[in-house]
């Protein structure tokens, strides 16, 4: 059994123009490699109001995409230009889904995820939690019964809305969606009981475990606890355990390792 995932054959390159400024800049810092940069620069200089709307959402990038473009060869088919198209989409395959909440619930890493793997962790009953880079609510939703009070914080807009609509739909009364990223958690010191999230924490281990310590209470738990995946790993993560995280193993439904890791913060 694998986990699904995106059809990039499915998805209009105009699907680009619903991202947030957060996921243009992710494009133009991670595709750096010769072909992703090869097919970025088609796929742009193809479509014009992507291009535009790149440019006037990330002034900061106007001159790095302009040098993609100028000199993209004209007279491509509208075969090549799609086969561009595609292959940004694919590689964009984990982000693309941020702008279709809907199709990303229903992944295989949120959907077949079972709740007792963050219930077990920690007690969080009574507690004040923050769920970081909550997404569609994976976790955020799976303690709100027990918690206190959940804050799910989301940089997507669409995410955000979609986190909203669904608290209604579910008529979960001890919950606040607001925007947020890990770098800058929009709250003040010692806030939190526990503090969670999934495939947030490493971009920058340290500087983000700074950040998460801040806000959180001495004595309350830091934890990241992935959805199910079907990928080996050959160990936990490294950086992790550096930061003096304790962790657990389970061999997830789709054959992956997956490890959850916490750690009472005493500040
Ligand atoms: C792979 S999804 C996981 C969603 C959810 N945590 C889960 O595990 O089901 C990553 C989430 O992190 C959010 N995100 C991206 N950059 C972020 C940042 N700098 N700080 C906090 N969240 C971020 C994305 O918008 C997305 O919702």
């Amino acid at each position: 059994m694998s986990l699904n995932w995106i059809e990039a054959e499915e998805f209009s390159f105009d699907s680009l123009l619903l991202m947030d400024k957060f996921m243009i800049e992710v494009i133009a810092k991670n595709l750096q490699k010769e072909e992703s940069q090869k097919h970025l620069s088609i796929a742009l200089a193809y479509n014009p109001s992507v291009l535009w709307y790149f440019i006037n959402r990330c002034p900061e990038y106007k001159d790095y995409f302009n040098n993609l473009v100028k000199d993209v060869e004209e007279g491509l088919t509208k075969e090549e230009v799609r086969k561009s198209e595609a292959y940004i989409i694919d590689v964009m395959d984990t982000m693309m889904v941020y702008v279709y909440p809907e199709m990303m619930e229903e992944l295989d890493y949120i959907k077949g995820w079972d709740s007792e793997r963050i219930l077990s962790i920690t007690d969080f009953k009574d507690k004040r939690v923050l769920d970081l880079g909550s997404g569609t609510g994976r976790l955020a939703f799976a303690v709100a019964p027990v918690a206190q009070w959940v804050y799910a914080s989301e940089p997507g807009e669409l995410l955000r809305e979609y986190l909203r609509e669904k608290q209604k739909r579910l008529n979960v009364k001890n919950m606040s969606v607001l925007d947020g990223t890990i770098q800058t958690i929009p709250f003040e010191d010692d806030t939190f009981d526990i503090i969670m999230a999934g495939h947030v924490i490493g971009d920058d281990y340290e500087e983000e475990y700074r950040e998460l310590c801040r806000v959180l209470k001495s004595g309350g738990y830091i934890i990241d606890c992935p959805g199910e995946d079907e990928r080996k790993k050959e160990g936990p993560s490294r950086d992790m355990i550096e930061l003096g995280f304790e962790y657990s193993h389970y061999t997830s439904k789709f054959g992956g390792d997956v490890y959850r890791y916490w750690k009472k913060v005493i500040k």
